[in-house]
C-alpha cells in the first residue's frame, strides 16, 4: 500500500467517489455534497494497492499554523489495516511541511478511537452531522 497526492483526473475523481460513498451515500447526501470550498487549495491523500484507492483524507489551513483534518475514509474491505493511520501520518507530514503545529479535527463519534490511537486528545463537543452522527473536537500538537 502506497499513500501518495492525487495527481491524474481519473485519481481524484475515484478520491471523491470514495468520499462520497463512505461519508456521504449512507446518510442519503447528493453527489457533490463530499466537496467543499477548501478543496482548491487543500492537501489531498490517497492510499492505493493493486491500482485501487483504498482510503484517503484532506487537510487544509483554518489560520496559519493550524490545519485541520475531515474527510478520512476507508474502504470497509481494508478497515482495521492501518490504512486509515497511514493516510493520517502522509497528512500530518505534508501539514508540518507547510509549517503547521496544530491540527483540528471534528470526529464522527464512531471513530474517536481511532485518533485516540493516533495520539489527538478531546477538546469538546462539535456540531452534529445531518442531524444524526454525533462529533467530538479532537486535536493534536505536531510540533511543539
Ligand atoms: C475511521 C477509519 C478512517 C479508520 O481507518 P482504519 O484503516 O480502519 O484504521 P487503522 O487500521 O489505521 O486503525 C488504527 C488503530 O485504530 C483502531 N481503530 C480503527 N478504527 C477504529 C474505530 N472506529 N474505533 C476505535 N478504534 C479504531 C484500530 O483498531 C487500530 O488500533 P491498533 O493500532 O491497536 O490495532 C475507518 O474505519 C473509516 O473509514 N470509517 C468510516 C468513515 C469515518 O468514520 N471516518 C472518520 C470521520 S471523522
Amino acid at each position: 500500500m502506497k499513500v501518495k497526492a492525487p495527481k491524474t483526473c481519473e485519481e481524484y475523481k475515484r478520491y471523491y467517489l470514495l468520499r462520497w460513498r463512505i461519508l456521504r451515500k449512507p446518510w442519503r447526501q447528493p453527489l457533490g455534497s463530499e466537496r467543499d470550498g477548501f478543496d482548491g487549495e487543500a492537501i489531498h491523500a490517497i492510499a492505493c494497492e493493486g491500482g485501487k484507492i483504498i482510503g484517503v483524507g484532506r487537510g487544509h489551513f483554518k489560520k496559519p499554523e493550524t490545519a485541520q483534518i475531515r474527510y478520512m475514509a476507508v474502504d470497509e474491505k481494508h478497515r482495521g489495516l492501518g490504512v486509515g493511520s497511514a493516510v493520517l501520518k502522509y497528512l500530518e507530514e505534508e501539514i508540518k511541511k507547510q509549517n503547521g503545529k496544530t491540527i483540528e479535527l471534528n470526529a464522527r463519534d464512531t471513530a474517536v478511537g481511532f485518533y485516540l490511537k493516533n495520539g489527538y486528545q478531546k477538546a469538546g463537543k462539535a456540531p452534529t452531522l445531518f442531524n444524526t452522527i454525533n462529533q467530538t473536537k479532537m486535536r493534536k500538537k505536531i510540533i511543539k
